[in-house]
């Protein structure tokens, strides 16, 4: 059984650990929800301060040109390929995640109406996040399609069929942390001759993507969570080179115009993905991004991606056999996958069910202490399927193995002080 002795002397030899000083973290805070908001670099006030008060303040429109704004969509994109195994020139950060999906979902409807109109399904999963559903249903709509929803993976390869238009999955999803196997299921979409749209907001910069070499068709995330862009950040959106100049993208704005500053009264699309940039750039918050995009960046010279997943596996691994130890008496159970290669870096808990109703109770006693993790309600209708789980995400730049031990200590206590049934703790904020 591992002591907390073990977890310092993992600490002290961690070739990561040092990557923590990126980031300014309140003291005694144990930060498990990166995979919800990433922490705050320690670069990002004065680089926000540079942008507001001197490119800004004093060089004003200037900055467009001078401070190099106009390119930043690009820039930044750049560094997010490098997460994500794109190339140079083939990722854009702008708009929501939520948009971006709008328009790559939109490009690869287009793509199937033209290539095959007698496809009309999109496949997706009735535990995606809710706004991919929602965006897909607007969709299937305006093209007369229809959204087919599986309860669970192993369903898919039941749809890949010659209705199947676009296959739409988020690789790693938020309530359970299971990670799709994006190479395969690309793979099998081909051959059933669809396209594939993914979603990694619980994938970049958590654990290693290779859009190219999967040969995904299009992807899109979010830049507020592992990429520690801040509150709200832009997101970022991908899309395969040989599909990039095909269509225009619906929401055709100035700033992805071949010649913006022609002002022409047509509407002409920039080559590649430059065109999914729509209108101007909010340029304060894309600057924080590139901040957060640093941070992970520092790592490439420590092993990169694949060091950061050796930590987060380690990380989560002893998350989850310390909670089964200490805390598996006391109601809680495993919702995540149990084996590592198939969970992102998350580990996913809930209560049995003659407990479950303390669950939201729980995680904020916890915050209480300094654990921040957070609870996503489950269905009431069926709890047995679709629990209320207390969510705990690892971003292993800032966190550590004595982290890991001390959140376990903190959930055992309150659980075993019944801390849960305080009254402020079971009244419901807006956001949970
Ligand atoms: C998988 C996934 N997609 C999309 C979103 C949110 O989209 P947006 O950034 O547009 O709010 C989330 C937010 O948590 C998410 O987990």
């Amino acid at each position: 059984m591992t002591t907390r002795q073990d977890c310092l002397a993992l600490d002290a030899a961690d070739p990561l650990a040092p990557l923590r000083h990126q980031f300014s973290l309140p003291p005694g805070v144990i930060y498990l929800d990166g995979n919800s908001l990433g922490a705050m670099p320690a670069a990002t006030p004065a680089r926000v301060q540079q942008v507001v008060a001197q490119e800004w303040g004093h060089d004003l429109i200037k900055s467009w040109n001078s401070a190099g704004w106009i390119d930043l969509p690009t820039r930044i994109g750049d560094k997010v390929a490098r997460l994500i195994g794109a190339g140079a020139g083939e990722v854009v950060v702008a708009d929501s995640t939520s948009l971006n999906l709008y328009k790559v979902l939109t490009a690869a409807l287009r793509i199937a109406k033209a290539d095959a109109p007698q496809r009309t399904a999109i496949v997706s999963e009735r535990s995606n996040f809710p706004t991919d559903l929602y965006i897909a249903q607007s969709l299937a709509e305006q093209h007369g399609m229809r959204l087919v929803l599986v309860d669970s993976a192993a369903e898919i390869p039941t749809l890949l069929n010659a209705d199947l238009a676009v296959l739409m999955l988020t690789e790693v999803n938020y309530r359970t942390g299971a990670w799709h196997d994006m190479r395969a299921l690309t793979r099998a979409a081909h051959e059933a001759g669809a396209l594939t749209v993914w979603d990694l907001c619980h994938s970049a910069g958590a654990v290693p993507v290779n859009l190219t070499g999967a040969d995904a068709d299009f992807a899109i995330g979010c830049g507020y969570k592992y990429l520690n862009g801040g509150p709200g950040a832009p997101a970022f959106v991908w899309a395969h080179p040989r599909h990039a100049d095909r269509f225009w993208q619906p929401l055709s704005g100035w700033l992805g115009h071949a010649s913006p500053f022609a002002f022409t009264t047509d509407y002409r699309p920039a080559p590649g993905i430059r065109r999914y940039v729509s209108g101007t750039p909010a340029i304060i918050s894309t600057a924080a991004l590139e901040c957060g995009v640093d941070t992970l960046l520092a790592a490439e010279p420590l092993g990169g991606m694949q060091a950061l997943r050796r930590k987060s596996v380690a990380l989560t691994e002893l998350f989850a056999d310390l909670a089964e130890a200490r805390c598996g008496a006391l109601g809680i159970t495993f919702v995540s996958p149990r084996e590592a290669d198939r969970r992102g870096s998350q580990v996913c808990l809930a209560l049995t069910p003659t407990l479950a109703h303390a669950s939201y109770a729980v995680v904020q006693a916890l915050i209480e202490r300094g654990v921040i993790g957070d609870f996503r309600a489950g269905d009431p209708s069926r709890l047995d399927q679709v629990p209320h789980i207390l969510r705990f995400g690892f971003t292993p730049l800032y966190v550590g193995f004595t982290d890991v031990w001390d959140a376990i200590e903190h959930l055992y206590d309150v659980l075993t002080r019944e801390e849960w049934r305080e009254a402020r703790f079971n009244q419901k904020a807006a956001v949970t």
